[in-house]
């Protein structure tokens, strides 16, 4: 252990009773504890409006979190020892006296991280009431759960607050699809391999696609929801961070500024939608009764708390372009949405056909190679490549190199949430985004979300189950490309 991690800590989540609380933060805390990640000397401390004691806290989180945690990974000693490092102080976030109350619970020297897992309306009050009361020390670190803002000018606004009382060394803003396995081996496969790297570029790429699919809906989540949409819950943060990962330059180093500057340049390279190309080049849907997983399910308008009139969007696809010497002329397509035909992340880098074909008059085929990179639910990475059929003179068709990450590295395999919060306890930044990487995915779909307004463009609507509207497929056709959907 280092000495950083033998310092006694206290961990203080605000929205300690809420969602993401129960459901992933204290998992992932067990699954921390279960396997040695934790300093000795941690403590919890969950903080929030109900007037309740430890002992009630403990008995919710019994109730809560356990459902969420591998019942493999389930021992009832350790357990125990776990719950013994929750807290519970009842905490009026926007009350002043309240958190004088909070200082005199303090471990005195320890390394104190505040997790902010509640509406980012109360980030500004948190931060400054916290200094006020004298508990932001120079090795103090803050968690910033998203959405950081609903666009640009509010996104600054709270980070200028934050700022103001945090300096940027000590600002972790989570996207946990940067905690995800799967992701940081994406820099892996391009920076451990030098096979890929002469060809990660215009002309040898002819097209990127990154799909966010997911099978759910809206779920209990629709007050939320409705308010922000799929282009600003997953591709303001999710995909626009899957794509810099995919396009950026090899950075000179993991260091956390090295890397982020790498994705800054991404970002500010990112082609700006503008009106007339929005029409074209972004479709927006939301989905109409169908079926997931063989049931029955209801259409967005029909979900519990959605306004009978909505027309906030549940599915995106656009195309953009990155304008550098790397991606010049290179689409990059990106897609997500909720009750999709299945739950898939994926991320396919179409390569260019064959400059000419000597085998006769076989048609070439569409995709002769194709690299199909499975974030989840599998880890996959599949190479598709041309083979001859046997037997049938050089007639061929795409067969795939198939890598299972899964058996080649079997054994556990630590959740987004687990791996980011061990990162904020142990100082490392890489994995979160800096100021400026925010600011500038705010700036490019900031005009996006404008456009759509200033057009009334209405989401079209897609029947639960199915791939989306029917228009996103033509998006790709326009263009010569069609969506991967094998599964
Ligand atoms: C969250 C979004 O950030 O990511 C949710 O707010 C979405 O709407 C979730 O369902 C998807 O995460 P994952 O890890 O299940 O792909």
């Amino acid at each position: 252990m280092t000495a950083a991690t033998k310092q006694a800590l206290d961990l203080l989540i605000f929205g300690g009773a809420g969602d993401l609380s129960w459901r992933k933060l204290l998992p992932a805390l067990y699954m921390a504890h279960a396997h040695q990640r934790l300093p000795t000397a941690t403590r919890i401390i969950a903080l929030g409006r109900q007037a309740w004691s430890t002992a009630q806290y403990v008995e919710f989180v019994q109730g809560a979190s356990t459902q969420h945690i591998d019942t493999s990974e389930m021992q009832p000693e350790v357990w125990q020892a776990f719950l013994q490092r929750l807290e519970y102080v009842p905490l009026d976030a926007t009350q002043a006296a309240d958190y004088a109350r909070l200082a005199a619970c303090l471990t005195p020297q320890a390394q104190r991280v505040f997790y902010l897992a509640t509406a980012p309306t109360l980030f500004t009050q948190i931060c400054q009431h916290l200094d006020s009361a004298g508990l932001v020390d120079a090795q103090a670190r803050v968690v910033l759960e998203k959405p950081l803002g609903h666009d640009l000018p509010s996104a600054k606004v709270i980070n200028e607050a934050v700022a103001r009382h945090f300096g940027e060394q000590q600002i972790y803003r989570i996207d946990h699809y940067l905690g995800k396995e799967t992701v940081q081996n994406l820099m892996v496969l391009r920076f451990g391999n030098a096979i890929f790297e002469p060809l990660w570029r215009a002309p040898s790429i002819r097209s990127v696609q990154i799909t966010v699919a997911e099978s759910v809906g809206v779920g209990s989540r629709a007050g939320f929801y409705d308010q922000t949409g799929a282009l600003r819950d997953m591709v303001q943060n999710h995909l626009l961070q899957l794509l810099c990962i995919v396009a950026m330059e090899p950075p000179i180093s993991l260091d956390p500024d090295d890397v982020r500057d790498e994705k800054l340049k991404v970002l500010r390279s990112l082609q700006r939608l503008d009106a007339a190309a929005l029409r074209q080049h972004t479709v927006r849907g939301q989905y109409i009764a169908g079926a997931a997983q063989g049931e029955s399910v209801c259409g967005y308008l029909d979900e519990a708390n959605v306004p009978p009139d909505s027309q906030t969007e549940t599915f995106v696809a656009l195309r953009t372009h990155i304008n550098n010497a790397r991606w010049a002329g290179v689409p990059f397509f990106l897609r997500t949405g909720k009750r999709l035909q299945t739950r898939r992340s994926q991320i396919v880098i179409d390569f260019a056909q064959p400059p000419f074909s000597i085998f006769g008059t076989q048609p070439p085929n569409e995709h002769p190679n194709r690299l199909i990179i499975t974030l989840q639910p599998e880890e996959s990475i599949q190479l598709q490549m041309m083979a001859k059929i046997p037997g049938s003179g050089l007639n061929m068709k795409p067969v795939f190199l198939d890598l299972d990450l899964e058996s080649a590295f079997a054994g556990r395999r630590a959740d987004a949430y687990e791996r980011l919060l061990v990162d904020v306890i142990k100082g490392r930044l890489t994995h979160f985004m800096r100021r400026d990487e925010l600011e500038a995915a705010w700036k490019w779909v900031d005009p996006i979300l404008q456009g759509w307004q200033a057009l009334g463009e209405k989401p079209r609507p897609y029947t639960a189950g199915t791939w989306g509207p029917a228009a996103s497929s033509a998006l790709m056709a326009r263009e010569g490309c069609s969506w991967f959907e094998e599964s």
